[in-house]
């Protein structure tokens, strides 16, 4: 028999645009969930929209900034008016940027010279504008929505939210300070948001992916196929499947942790999808 507990409820995806919440955005729409797919880039979207509909899903593009909560909040009441409250939210916009990057892994006196090496970047040279943006766009822009569609679902009586946390929540990996900083944060959002939410029936999760290649972190971790960076090969490693995620390994999880049937008793929960990752210590 075909399963209905998704069937028609209106599921908001954030970075639905990207590697993994776009295929996260079309698996709830095959199990039929009204899938709103936010992210800034309207292609991104149109690309991820076109497919659920030729599959015969059901969703909307919504091009929004997540730590606008003004334009959030239009949203969210558009979407009340014609299709009724989120139920389902799944905050996977996020991201890192090269230029909140060190390239050093330590210290080295040389940071401190005038005659600096090309290309080298270390903590004291960090731009702090875009330190910023990378710790705004995993906190805030996790926070914003939760309080915009948390409202609804707190008003219709329950949901549930999954967060997107990292390995870096649980130890900062190097060379990527704002990253880590903001994936932590949002573990502890998560655990803040669980007590705060669960007298409103409101359940609050985090999946925390090992590493997933996307776009740009091919950029730096390379791939299996092609080859591995100094970097990427440090990471499977350190992974004992041996392999890079896939978006689709994280389906089963999004899917529980969203369903009261199977994790009704689950809030507060950050679980690692990682091919077992935090379990190699690497000595
Ligand atoms: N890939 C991994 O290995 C990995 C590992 C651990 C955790 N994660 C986390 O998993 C989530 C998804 O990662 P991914 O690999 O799918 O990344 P991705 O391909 O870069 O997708 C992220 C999406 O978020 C959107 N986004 C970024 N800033 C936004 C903003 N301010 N407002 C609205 N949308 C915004 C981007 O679209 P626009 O630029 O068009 O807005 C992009 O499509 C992120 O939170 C990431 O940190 C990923």
């Amino acid at each position: 028999m075909h399963d209905t507990y998704f069937q028609d409820q209106v599921a908001v995806v954030t970075g639905a645009g990207g590697t993994l919440c776009s295929v996260i955005a079309r698996d709830l729409a095959e199990r039929g969930a009204r899938v709103v797919l936010v992210g800034r880039t309207l292609a991104k979207l149109q690309t991820v929209a076109d497919a659920i509909t030729a599959a015969g899903g059901v969703c909307r593009t919504a091009a929004c900034d997540v730590t606008d909560e003004p334009g959030l909040k239009q949203l969210s009441d558009e979407l009340l008016d014609n299709w009724g409250p989120c139920r389902f939210l799944v905050n996977g916009a996020g991201g890192n940027n090269i230029k909140a990057m060190t390239t050093l892994t330590a210290f080295e006196a040389s940071e401190l010279g005038d005659e600096r090496p090309a290309g080298q970047v270390g903590f004291f040279d960090l731009d702090m504008g875009m330190f910023e943006q990378v710790l705004k766009i995993n906190t805030l822009g996790t926070v914003i929505p939760s309080r915009v569609f948390g409202r609804q679902m707190a008003v219709a009586g329950g949901g549930s939210i999954v967060n997107f946390a990292s390995m870096n929540s649980y130890c900062p990996l190097t060379r990527v300070p704002a990253y880590a900083m903001g994936k932590a944060a949002v573990v502890s959002l998560t655990e803040w948001l669980a007590a705060y939410l669960a007298s409103a029936n409101i359940r609050v999760n985090a999946v925390a992916p090992g590493f997933f290649v996307n776009a740009r972190s091919v950029q730096y971790l390379g791939s299996l196929q092609a080859g591995l960076t100094p970097r990427g090969r440090q990471v499977i490693d350190h992974t004992p499947m041996g392999r890079f995620g896939e978006a689709k390994d994280l389906l089963g999880c999004v899917a529980w942790l969203l369903d009261d049937r199977a994790s009704a008793f689950v809030t507060g929960a950050t679980i690692p999808v990682d091919g077992g990752f935090l379990t190699r210590s690497g000595v």
